[in-house]
């Protein structure tokens, strides 16, 4: 297919939410004011009951983004076809703005693990990753979106860095940039590199959606839970992430230890009152 045909259906802007179950009703009742939802593509893929009603209804009231963890793009499995089928369903139904999976490996052997695991970054796998984008972007008919990882170990044979890694994945399969602000402040501070310098050698061009969560601090590391509130050197970073890339789309993720609507809507507030200010 011709990549300029990998075009978003619609756009987003602004500040959304991850969409998360114990909010559903909520959201129909009252349909608040929130730009976009963001949808587990991995909670939308049985095809049918209860849970594709209740995307497809929130479909009809926002513009939606999907976003997933099965794809195993670092993985040296072959595609999981049958996963692929099950996701272009899933995006035709319900034409998201955008389809995301990360950087990362969940599998191996067709054994899947619900973790999304750190590769080195090396020639070699870097050619596994453009390989299993390229495929799965000609299989979907559209570009999509990778997310940097967070990550807790290197590797001592990896022959790049993690930004050279995903700039030169994005130029060689014409993939966008899904850019988790919160990964990469906590990959930071993990491994000791510069969360600017990271930023600044992106594609600009390429980064398409921005994510926000909260870490945990677990001793001598941070620990990406998305069970917090945005801590303020995220959000230090993220004004500094707006300030390159301009007003990005942004995303507030919230996984564990869901709270009340009401505390992620004021976290995609405070968001959007810096993409208004970067405006
Ligand atoms: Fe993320």
């Amino acid at each position: 297919m011709n990549k300029t045909q990998w075009t978003p259906t619609g756009e987003v802007s602004g500040a959304g939410l991850g969409l998360r179950s114990n909010h559903y009703q909520h959201i129909l009742d009252s349909k608040p004011d929130v730009p976009w939802f963001e949808l587990l593509s991995d909670n939308y893929m049985s095809g049918g009951g209860l849970p594709i009603a209740r995307a497809e209804a929130i479909r009809d009231l926002y513009p939606v983004t999907l976003h997933g963890v099965g794809m195993s793009l670092g993985s040296i499995d072959p595609l999981n076809l049958e996963y692929m089928k099950r996701l272009k369903l899933l995006v035709d139904r319900l034409e998201p703005v955008y389809v995301s999976d990360h950087i990362a490996w969940v599998s191996v052997d067709g054994k899947y693990t619900h973790d999304l695991l750190p590769l080195p970054y090396t020639l070699e796998s870097k050619q596994v990753v453009v390989d299993r984008i390229s495929q799965a972007q000609e299989l979907l008919g559209r570009q999509i979106l990778v997310e940097n990882p967070s990550s807790y170990l290197a590797f001592n044979f990896s022959d790049m860095d993690e930004q050279v890694f995903l700039t030169e994945v994005v130029a060689e399969s014409g993939c966008g940039i899904l850019l988790d602000v919160n990964n990469v402040y906590v990959s930071s501070m993990n491994h000791g590199f510069s969360a600017e310098a990271y930023l600044m050698g992106l594609p600009k061009e390429r980064v398409k959606e921005i994510h926000l969560a909260g870490y945990e601090q677990k001793g001598s590391y941070l620990f990406d839970t998305h069970g917090h509130r945005v801590h303020q050197p995220v959000w230090e970073l993220y004004q500094k992430t707006l300030e390159l890339f301009g007003a990005v789309p942004t995303l507030v993720e919230w996984d564990t230890d869901v709270p009340e609507f009401e505390v992620l809507q004021g976290e995609a507030q405070k968001a959007q009152f810096y993409l208004d200010k970067a405006r």
